[in-house]
C-alpha cells in the first residue's frame, strides 16, 4: 500500500515535541485522542479528524505508539545456555559458572561452531520476536566470536537482518566483551587486536564499539585504548558500567565521553551527576536483573529526578537476559523501578531514537517521520507494563509496511 490511513485510532502517543525528553519531560506522551494517521511512501504525512479518501486499517479504538526501539541487545547468537538456567535455579550464581568455563565463552564456543546460515536462521528466529512484541528498530551487538572472522561473520548477520527482515538494525562492535582463550593470559594483546587488526577490518559494518567494564573483563585503560581507537575511527562508544560490581564506570563514561553508560545497577549519586554532566544516555536492562535472580536494580528515580533522559533496553542474550520483549522489561521498570508507564514508554521510543541518532526519523509519530507503528490491543497503554507476560501488540507496521 503506498498510501493509506489508520483510522478509528483510540490514544495516539506521538511523542511529537523533543527529540532528547530528560527528567520530567520523560513523562509527555504528546498524546492526541483520536483521528487517523495517514502514511504515504512509507512515511507519516498528517494526524487527522477529518475522514481519509485512500485505503484504511480500522484500529477499532486502540492505542498508537511509535514502534518501539530496542537500544541495547546481543540478538545474534547461536546455541542455548537453558543449562545454566537450570544451574542458577540449583543455586551456582552467573559469576560461579563463568569460573568454571560457561558464559559468555560458552556462547563465543557456539557462534564459532556454527556457519554464517546457522547463525543467520537462529538470529531471524530472534528478530521475528522482536518484531512481534513491537520492536522495530534494534541496535545489536557482537562479541560471541573473538577472533576477527568470527566478529566479521556476526556483523555481516546483524546487517542482513536490517536488509532481508523489516528489523532496523545498528551494529556494535564488543570485541571487547571476554578475553578469548587463545589470549588467556594476554588481555593487553587482545586489546591490541581489537583496536589494530578488528576495527580497522570491521569499520564499514559498525557505529559503535563496546566494551564490559567487570572485574575479570575489561579496565579503565582498556576503555581508555578502546575510547582512542573509537576516535581515530569515527565510532561511538559505549560502555557497559557497574553492572556487578561498582567501578566507578559511570564516570569512567563521562570522563571518556562515552555515548552512553548501559547497566548501572551499582551506580550511585556522583556516578549520575557526572553522566548528566557530559550528557552520558543512561541505558538501564532490568531484565538482566531479573533473571539472574538479583535484586539491586538500577536506580532509575534518582537519574530522572537528576534530569537525565533514561533509555530501557532488553539486553536481549543468553545468558544474563534471554528476553526479546521490550515489554517485559516496562513492567519490570515500573514494578521495581519506580518509573511510571509514561516514562518507560518514552525510555523506549522517544529517548533511544536520540542515543542511536535516529530522532530524524524515528521514535515520534510526526509528518515527515518514517510509519513505524504499534497498534496495541487496548485503549489504556499502562495495561502494557500492567498486564505483564501477554503480547499486546496488535499490529505491527514497519515503513509503512503491515507486518
Ligand atoms: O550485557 N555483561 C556482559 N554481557 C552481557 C551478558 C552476556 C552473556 O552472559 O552472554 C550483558 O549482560
Ligand atoms: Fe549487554
Amino acid at each position: 500500500m503506498k498510501r493509506f490511513a489508520i483510522t478509528n485510532c483510540g490514544p495516539i502517543l506521538t511523542m511529537a515535541g523533543a527529540q532528547i525528553r530528560a527528567g520530567r519531560r520523560m513523562s509527555d506522551l504528546g498524546a492526541v485522542d483520536g483521528g487517523s494517521i495517514l502514511i504515504e511512501n512509507g512515511l507519516i504525512t498528517e494526524i487527522t479528524n477529518a475522514q481519509p479518501d485512500c485505503e484504511q486499517i480500522d484500529a477499532g479504538g486502540r492505542t498508537v505508539t511509535p514502534g518501539l526501539i530496542d537500544s541495547h541487545t546481543h540478538a545474534v547468537f547461536a546455541g542455548s545456555r537453558a543449562n545454566e538456567y537450570e544451574m542458577r535455579a540449583r543455586g551456582d550464581s552467573y559469576q560461579d559458572i563463568a569460573a568454571a568455563g560457561g558464559g559468555i565463552l560458552s556462547t563465543v564456543k557456539s557462534v564459532r561452531e556454527a556457519d554464517e546460515d546457522g547463525l543467520w536462521k537462529q538470529s531471524l528466529k530472534h528478530a521475528q520476536w522482536m518484531l512481534d512484541t513491537g520492536t522495530t528498530t534494534a541496535e545489536i551487538k557482537s562479541g560471541y566470536g573473538l577472533t576477527l572472522e568470527d566478529e566479521l561473520k556476526m556483523l555481516r548477520v546483524i546487517r542482513d537482518l536490517g536488509s532481508e527482515t523489516p528489523l532496523d538494525t545498528h551494529a556494535t562492535l564488543l570485541a571487547a566483551h571476554a578475553v578469548p582463550p587463545e589470549f588467556k593470559r594476554d588481555k593487553d594483546g587482545w586489546m591490541q587486536t581489537i583496536c589494530e587488526e578488528i576495527i580497522p577490518a570491521a569499520r564499514e559494518l559498525i557505529e559503535a564499539v563496546d566494551i564490559f567494564i567487570e572485574q575479570g573483563y575489561f579496565d579503565a585503560n582498556d576503555a581508555r585504548q578502546l575510547a582512542e581507537a573509537a576516535k581515530k575511527h569515527g565510532l561511538a562508544l559505549r560502555m557497559h558500567v557497574d553492572q556487578l560490581t561498582n567501578s566507578g564506570g559511570a564516570k569512567l563514561a563521562a570522563e571518556l565521553r562515552a555515548v552512553s553508560a548501559d547497566h548501572l545497577e551499582q551506580t550511585t549519586g556522583d556516578g549520575v551527576r557526572e553522566l548528566r554532566r557530559y550528557g552520558v544516555f543512561p541505558v538501564l536492562l532490568p531484565g538482566s536483573v531479573y533473571a539472574l535472580g538479583l535484586s539491586r536494580y538500577p536506580n532509575a528515580r534518582l537519574m530522572i529526578d537528576e534530569g537525565l533522559p533514561v533509555v530501557l533496553a532488553t539486553d536481549f542474550n543468553p545468558g544474563s537476559s534471554p528476553t526479546p520483549s521490550l515489554q517485559m522489561v516496562m513492567s519490570f521498570a515500573c514494578t521495581h523501578m519506580a518509573m511510571t508507564p509514561a516514562e518507560a514508554l518514552t525510555a523506549c521510543t522517544a529517548n533511544p531514537a536520540a542515543l542511536l541518532g535516529i530522532a530524524d526519523h524515528a521514535g515520534r509519530i510526526e509528518p515527515g517521520m518514517q510509519a513505524d507503528l504499534v497498534i496495541w490491543d487496548t485503549d489504556d497503554y499502562r495495561d502494557i507494563p500492567y498486564y505483564f507476560g501477554v503480547n499486546h501488540a496488535h499490529t505491527v507496521i514497519k515503513k509503512g509496511r503491515v507486518l
